[in-house]
């Protein structure tokens, strides 16, 4: 199978390209890396990686035509600085309308996508949310250009599956609490968890559902979610149990900001009557794993779209 993988070098996109080469697929990236690691992927003879933006519809059209994928996997996404609305639109957003129409006029036969669970805003109507919520992504540049995308993946005519995500963690993460946790407790420094709940799912079992998604099964949207949530608190006690720091800094537990839901809990059952048993690895491992690689290879990002937690973030890196 020809799989083209945009964002080939992010946490998704290397994940589910590692798995799709170790069973013999061909995989092309296309990867700006501007928060994809170089190292999440090895050279390998069934990979090509370009360096470019989706952006560019030229390089697109390009890639298509050379390559010819039957099945795109489309992670590629922009969201690291939330009052940078322009980047963000032109990639989740027009990015996604060139990779949605390059898959109709190219006749992909599954476009996979992954949209953000802030999709029905920082305030919904349920927990567990079901999939018929109403999409209100009014609190975020993030979230409201990934719906933008997310509709041109559906208008594209393409058989389409779309996973909606909460938290997708591991040890390739390079946003939100678990790589911030990490990197300011391997140096000593102070820690704030909000009061939030989150359910932490890790990247591999994600990818393991996308990769089935490529052979055939479900069709539509999807919660990848594992139907519990946690404290943001435990999250930090994991790290601190896998980093074995016996002595460290009590986190400050603070308030939501505007910006931010107090839970994103999503209702997986389409999931599991579509994909059946589909694991999900407790948030000890995925601790584990997570510092076990950034001891060895140094950790980066602990980018947020969340404004608040940002400001606070630089406010406490000074
Ligand atoms: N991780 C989560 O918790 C989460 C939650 C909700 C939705 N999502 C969605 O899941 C997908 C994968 O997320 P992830 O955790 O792997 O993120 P990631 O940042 O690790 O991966 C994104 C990849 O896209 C690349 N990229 C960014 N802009 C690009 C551009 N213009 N052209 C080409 N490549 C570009 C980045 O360099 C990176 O390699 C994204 O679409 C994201 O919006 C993730």
């Amino acid at each position: 199978m020809k799989v083209l993988v945009t964002g080939g070098f992010g946490q998704v996109g290397s994940t589910v390209a590692g798995m799709l080469l170790a069973r013999g697929d061909e995989v092309l990236s296309i990867d700006n890396f501007a928060t994809g690691r170089r190292d999440n992927l090895v050279e390998h003879p069934l990979l090509t990686a370009v360096e470019g933006s989706i952006v560019d519809p030229d390089l697109v059209a390009r890639c298509f035509e050379e390559f010819k994928p039957e099945m795109v996997v489309h992670t590629a996404a922009s969201y690291k600085d939330p009052d940078d609305w322009y980047t963000d639109s032109m990639v989740n957003a027009a990015g996604t309308a060139n990779i949605a129409k390059a898959c109709r006029d190219h006749k992909v036969r599954r476009l996979v996508y992954f949209q953000t669970a802030l999709c029905y805003g920082t305030n919904p109507q349920q927990s567990p949310i079901t999939l018929d919520h109403p999409i209100n992504p009014v609190n975020s540049s993030y979230a409201i250009s990934k719906t933008a995308g997310e509709h041109y993946v559906q208008f594209s005519g393409v058989e389409w599956v779309t996973f909606r995500l909460a938290n997708v963690i591991g040890e390739r993460n390079v946003s939100g609490p678990l790589p911030i946790f990490y990197s300011r407790l391997s140096e000593g420094k102070k820690c704030f968890v909000t009061e939030a709940r989150r359910d932490f799912c890790y990247a591999g079992d994600l990818a393991k559902v996308v990769v089935r998604a490529l052979d055939g099964v479900g069709s539509g949207t999807y919660h990848f979610s594992s139907g519990h949530d946690v404290a943001i608190k435990e999250l930090y006690d994991a790290v601190v149990r896998a980093m074995k720091l016996n002595d460290y800094p009590v986190p400050e537990v603070r308030p939501l900001g505007p910006d931010d839901a107090a839970s994103i809990l999503l209702d997986p059952s389409r999931l599991f009557a579509d994909f059946g048993d589909v694991s999900f690895t407790p948030l000890d491992e995925i601790a584990r794993v997570s510092v076990e690689r950034w001891a060895n290879e140094g950790v980066v990002g602990g980018y947020t779209h969340l404004k608040e937690a940002r400001g606070e973030i630089r406010e406490n890196n000074k």
